[in-house]
């Protein structure tokens, strides 16, 4: 018995001296680790570079990053001010916050700083990229690129758009089950992006196949790249190269086949931009090009839809007002806005759904912001940024810490109307779609996709939330909420009414 008591003691003993040199070595391993980054501060520059965490070696603050979500920037801001340094996926990175501090950067594209991307997101996306390119190459790229977002491309887009919306509704009315909002709105994006934006007509079942990988490789683009059997990083790239196969497949087939064709899409407007701008397009840079694209409409924008839909549910006031301004406007006829009905112009003039939309993009803006990486050391806040560091500019915290706008965190539309204008003093208290040079290429496309999702939501269909609460928010990839949200669909008649399923008009359900 008394050895037997001695083992144990003698067991406990040696685990509590593992456990303390592991948390000597770890606290030791962290030190060196801060003096590490502390030294590549820049020595010409009598600043002190900021205040905040490089977390542990190697990993820095990946973990509390994903785990933390919205809490991780606002909980650091608060603790180290608006410009704070930290380690994430892989690299040093220094967070800014507020619109004088991110002006600067934003204005400073190309000498101050260059765009750089996560290594994850860099090479997932491909080199071809315009958000990857830089310099001249970028500024070429953006030309080409423009002309899929001019006005007269986005008249002919919408009748598409609203075609598949009108569909994606009536599929979401008629399901007798609550719909995951966040999922079909990934699905209702990608359709778009595929279909109206690329015009590639690819069978329903390869479409499905291609969502699935698309999925996967959204889900990777901000991973450790760590190139590791079962990592993220390792999964992105596979999904890259069958995305890219089926993108080989499906542009060859498009440009063999022009029947059936009564628009000119994103994809005919780019190679007939690039051959105009003296560059033909390389099967690569196609194929780079159409991933881009997707990538960028379809995450954001479905992230967007969904917020849309979650702000309409919490504030029936809001999709009220809307219906008014519909009907005001003559577009709310028996519950449809038939097609034709819609045009650009018309939805410029529709001000209080502008308002609704921008609200939307300021409270639940999808992107936390964007990445630079620093070409000479500059001051920002009384700090310095050492060349060689990369910077993030944050739209969410500069968002919700501008002065500008009143009661910062309540969902209120009006603050875009023209009698409070919020937003008039200080263009990067507001940007959602970023600025400068680098400015959101399709916002303009963006914006209409929502606005005419908000218009068909508003005329034909009515819905509920189908859970008992809303759900929480994440941020990563995109903000969006955790486990979609949950709403169910109706149709509605021509007066308005809810269309009773067939069970509920048996057990006469009241509307
Ligand atoms: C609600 C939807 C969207 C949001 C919130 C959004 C937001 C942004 C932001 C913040 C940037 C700037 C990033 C930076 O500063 O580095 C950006 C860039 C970009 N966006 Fe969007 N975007 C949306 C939809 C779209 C759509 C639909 C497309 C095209 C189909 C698109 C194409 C691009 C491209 C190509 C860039 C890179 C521009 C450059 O580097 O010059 N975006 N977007």
């Amino acid at each position: 018995m008394l050895f037997e008591g001695f083992d144990l003691v003698s067991a406990l003993a040696t685990f509590a001296a593992c456990l303390v040199s592991v948390t000597l070595l770890l606290a030791v391993s962290q030190q060196l680790w801060q003096l590490r980054w502390a030294a590549t501060r820049d020595k010409s520059c009598k600043l002190p570079i900021p205040k905040g965490s490089m977390g542990f070696p190697l990993i820095g603050e990946t973990g509390h990053w994903l785990l933390q979500g919205s809490g991780f920037q606002s909980s650091r801001r608060e603790k180290y001010g608006n410009v704070f340094k930290t380690h994430l996926l892989g690299r040093p990175l220094i967070r800014v916050t507020g619109a004088e501090n991110v002006r600067k950067i934003l204005m400073g594209e190309h000498h101050l700083v260059s765009t750089e991307w996560p290594r994850s997101t860099r090479m997932l996306l491909g080199p071809n990229t315009v958000a990857n390119s830089i310099g001249d190459v970028h500024r070429n790229k953006r030309k080409v690129f423009s002309k899929i977002f001019s006005h007269e491309a986005l008249e002919s887009y919408l009748p598409k758009i609203q075609l598949v919306i009108q569909d994606t509704l009536r599929a979401w009315s008629s399901n007798p089950d609550a719909i995951n909002v966040y999922q079909e709105a990934q699905k209702l994006t990608f359709h778009m992006a595929i279909r109206v934006l690329l015009g590639f007509s690819i069978p329903e079942e390869d479409l499905t196949h291609l969502f699935e990988v698309y999925q996967q490789f959204v889900e990777n683009v901000f991973s450790l790249p760590v190139d590791l059997p079962f990592s993220g990083y390792r999964r992105g790239i596979q999904a890259r190269h069958t995305l890219q196969k089926g993108l080989e497949k499906a542009i060859r087939e498009k440009l063999q086949s022009t029947q059936g064709k009564d628009y000119a899409d994103a994809l005919d407007i780019l190679i007939e931009s690039s051959k105009e701008h003296g560059k033909e397009m390389t099967m690569q840079e196609l194929k780079d090009g159409t991933l881009e694209l997707i990538f960028a409409a379809y995450a954001t924008t479905a992230s967007a839809s969904t917020s849309l839909i979650m702000q309409l549910l919490k504030h029936p006031n809001v999709l009220e007002k809307l219906r008014e301004e519909l009907r005001a406007n003559g577009l709310l006829h028996n519950g449809c806005v038939c097609e034709g009905a819609l045009r650009l112009d018309t939805l410029v003039g529709l001000r209080y759904l502008d308002c609704v939309i921008k609200e939307v993009m300021r409270l639940f803006t999808p992107i936390s912001g964007g990445y630079r990486t620093v070409l000479q050391t500059f001051e920002l806040d009384g700090f310095q940024i050492p060349k060689g560091w990369s910077v993030m500019y944050s739209i969410r915290d500069t968002h919700d810490t501008a002065p500008v706008f009143k009661d910062v965190d309540v969902f209120d539309p009006e603050r875009f109307s023209q009698a409070r204008s919020e937003d008039k003093d200080g263009r990067f208290h507001y940007l959602p779609f970023g600025g400068g040079v680098r400015t959101c290429l399709g916002k303009h496309l963006a914006k209409l996709f929502l606005k005419v999702l908000a218009v068909e939501l508003a005329s034909t269909s009515r819905f509920e939330l189908a859970s008992r609460t809303f759900p929480r928010i994440t941020l990563v990839p995109v903000l969006h909420p955790v486990d979609g949200l949950s709403v169910k669909f109706f149709g509605l008649d021509s007066n308005q009414n809810k269309i009773l399923t067939e069970t509920e008009a048996m057990l006469g359900a009241t509307v």
